[in-house]
């Protein structure tokens, strides 16, 4: 079932063109890698399935529905965002976590809104930090944070920018293997910007391959992940070790 459908997307910031022409669809419960050079369109992409910006043309349908005919509201509770660079509120780790669960109560939170946060910081770890400020958390910490918050709103797309970006080596592979277990055990739709290769041939059902805000290629990871791709799109010469998942620059 087709749960997020790109149809013709363009986009402008001023004179810079970050999208051109961008189609695609998703399926429920895939999780979509779009990887591609800095100022490929990575965020703008993610931003405009968001509803932050809107495309100057072309239209996104989520759910079968035009971003459109959302409100702001109803948009949040299906489509969680992890951002690439954070605010950070002077909350408490449970405050900010609960903040992802404003969308569904209209005055105070329930008890099925506590619940959705306790099991949001378990999922990634931090239950026992939730009395802690924000401000006393590591760039990591923050980060499994932030992927907390856009989980407890129960989305059944979540949108993450760079989501191992601040991470160690061993919650790398944790926030990467929680967000695969969630689409397979929830069925959530993943699509989340990248810069590591070798993350996104492990992790992922679909690649999408972004350069210059259009998409180069886009299929199964052994299929876009080759050495043409990678030069093409990156000028760098590469071998990929397709048994390991790994990229090896020459
Ligand atoms: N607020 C902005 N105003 C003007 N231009 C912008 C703005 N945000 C992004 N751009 C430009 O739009 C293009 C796409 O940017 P975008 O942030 O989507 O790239 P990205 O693929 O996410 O890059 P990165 O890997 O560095 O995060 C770039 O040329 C960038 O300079
Ligand atoms: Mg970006």
């Amino acid at each position: 079932m087709v749960i997020l459908e790109i149809s013709g997307v363009c986009f402008r910031y001023g004179s810079v063109e970050a999208l051109n022409d961008v189609s695609f669809s998703i399926d429920a419960g895939e999780v979509v890698s779009v990887i591609g050079p800095n100022g490929s369109g990575k965020t703008t992409l993610l931003k405009v399935i968001d509803g932050i910006v809107k495309p100057v043309r072309g239209a996104v349908y989520v759910d079968g529905r035009s971003l459109g005919r959302y409100s702001r509201r109803s948009l949040a509770k299906i489509v969680g965002y992890v951002p690439q660079r954070l605010n950070i509120q002077p909350l408490t780790l449970y405050d900010f976590v609960l903040s992802g669960r404003r969308p569904h109560y209209v005055l105070t939170p329930t008890a099925r809104d506590r619940e959705k946060v306790v099991e949001a910081l378990k999922s990634v770890d931090l239950l026992d930090k939730a009395d802690r400020k924000l401000t006393e958390l590591s760039g990591g910490e923050l980060q499994r944070a932030v992927i907390a918050r856009a989980l407890a709103s129960e989305p059944k797309v979540l949108l993450l920018d760079e989501p191992t970006a601040n991470l160690d080596l061993r919650y790398q592979v944790e926030v990467l293997e929680t967000i695969r277990k969630l689409t397979k055990s929830r069925g959530i739709t993943a699509v989340m910007a990248l810069h590591d290769l070798s993350q996104a041939m492990r992790y992922s059902d679909k690649v999408i391959v972004l350069h210059r805000g259009k998409v180069y290629a886009l299929g199964a990871p052994e299929e876009v992940i080759n050495e043409k791709v990678i030069e093409a799109v990156y000028g760098v010469r590469a071998t990929v070790l397709r048994d390991l998942k790994a990229i090896v620059v020459l």
